[in-house]
């Protein structure tokens, strides 16, 4: 047990991001209508090469253009490893006004790359006289981001949040399936001849979720590639939001009331937590610190869980 609190994440409400490619500014005003607590437009891997310019002058434009309402507006940047990447921090903060409020950092692999937007962000910010802070989120998709990942939660005190990347991570990790995130086909287990499926994101959801807790951030699960599958979308966000996670992506609108319904709290899951909450209160009256509720044990640590139940029930009432 440390004497040291766990900082508190961010307050901001962001049960689902939705994302759109900056090369489809059509799709911009639907996403600022959308119910998303967050609405991200994509420069990276949802735009062609050749479209890279024209989708940063679509987001520039759109960033003080199009009604976001208090949602969250971010921009995902290019990789550190591409070409790209400087111009879209330098431009977006130059040119892109005010309102934005976050830049997306893809495919994090080490402090240092946290660091070198940071370093630019900061110079930028100083030249053009920016009142507001850049926050940053950041994308942990790779081997490297993975390993790294405490070291990366820790990395600049604009960081806001992590999202794990199902996709890349697949690929960065040489994992033998072109599935997004959910179930994948070949990670199963047999007992008595049935099959029985796990889940091939645990570890590095829950590494992930540990990071950002103990830096005060918050954790995110990235997209879900079936659109279609609803079932698949809804049990691969309620393991997300089970493990800690604050919120999931939505790559397309089908997807954002989903997320929106995984990561509220239920009327019964609000009450059973003030039940505990009333029980506990209830049980110290009478000198006990433990207590009976249900037929299950409730101690202390009962209240704290309850009670991370009613702030993530007040934050998405807000
Ligand atoms: N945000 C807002 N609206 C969207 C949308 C999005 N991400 N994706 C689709 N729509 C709209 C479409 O324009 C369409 O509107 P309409 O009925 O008025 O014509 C409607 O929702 C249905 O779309 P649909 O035809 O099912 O999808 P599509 O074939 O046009 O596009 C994708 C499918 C996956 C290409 C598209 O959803 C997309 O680009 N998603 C985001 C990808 C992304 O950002 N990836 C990076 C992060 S992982
Ligand atoms: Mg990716």
């Amino acid at each position: 047990m440390s004497f040291r609190t766990q900082p508190p994440a961010p307050a901001r409400s962001c049960r689902c991001q939705l994302f759109g490619p900056g090369s489809r500014p059509e799709l911009f005003a639907r996403m600022a209508a959308s119910a998303a607590d967050a609405v991200t437009i994509d420069l990276e891997d949802s735009v062609a090469p050749d479209d890279k310019a024209r989708a940063r002058a679509n987001a520039i434009a759109a960033i003080g253009t199009v009604d976001w309402g208090r949602r969250t507006l971010g921009v995902r940047i290019n990789g550190l490893d591409s070409p790209w990447w400087y111009r879209d921090v330098v431009d977006l903060l130059e040119q892109g006004g005010e309102r934005l409020d976050v830049i997306v950092i893809p495919k994090a692999g080490s402090a240092a790359d946290i660091y070198a937007v940071d370093a630019l962000a900061t110079a930028v910010e100083a030249a053009t006289g920016r009142s507001r802070r850049i926050a940053f989120d950041a994308i942990i998709e790779t081997a490297a981001g993975i390993t790294r990942v405490a070291e990366i939660a820790a990395a600049s005190p604009r960081l806001e949040a992590l999202t794990l990347g199902a996709a890349d991570f697949a690929a960065s990790m040489g994992m033998q399936t072109t599935g997004i995130g959910g179930t994948q086909d070949g990670y199963y287990m047999v007992r008595d001849g049935q099959r029985y499926w796990a889940d091939p994101w645990h570890w590095p959801s829950a590494a992930l979720v540990a990071a950002c807790r103990m830096h005060g951030l918050l954790p995110l699960d990235g997209p879900f590639g079936d659109i279609a599958d609803t079932e698949g979308f809804l049990a691969q966000a309620r393991r997300a939001a089970t493990l800690g996670m604050a919120g999931k992506w939505a790559i397309h609108p089908a997807q954002v009331a989903l997320a929106n319904q995984v990561f509220t709290p239920s009327a019964a899951q609000v009450a059973e937590a003030r039940a505990i909450i009333a029980a506990m209160e209830e049980a110290r009256a009478a000198g006990r610190g433990a207590a009976v509720h249900g037929g299950r044990m409730i101690d202390i640590a009962s209240i704290r869980q309850a009670e991370v139940v009613l702030r993530q029930a007040d934050r998405a009432a807000e």
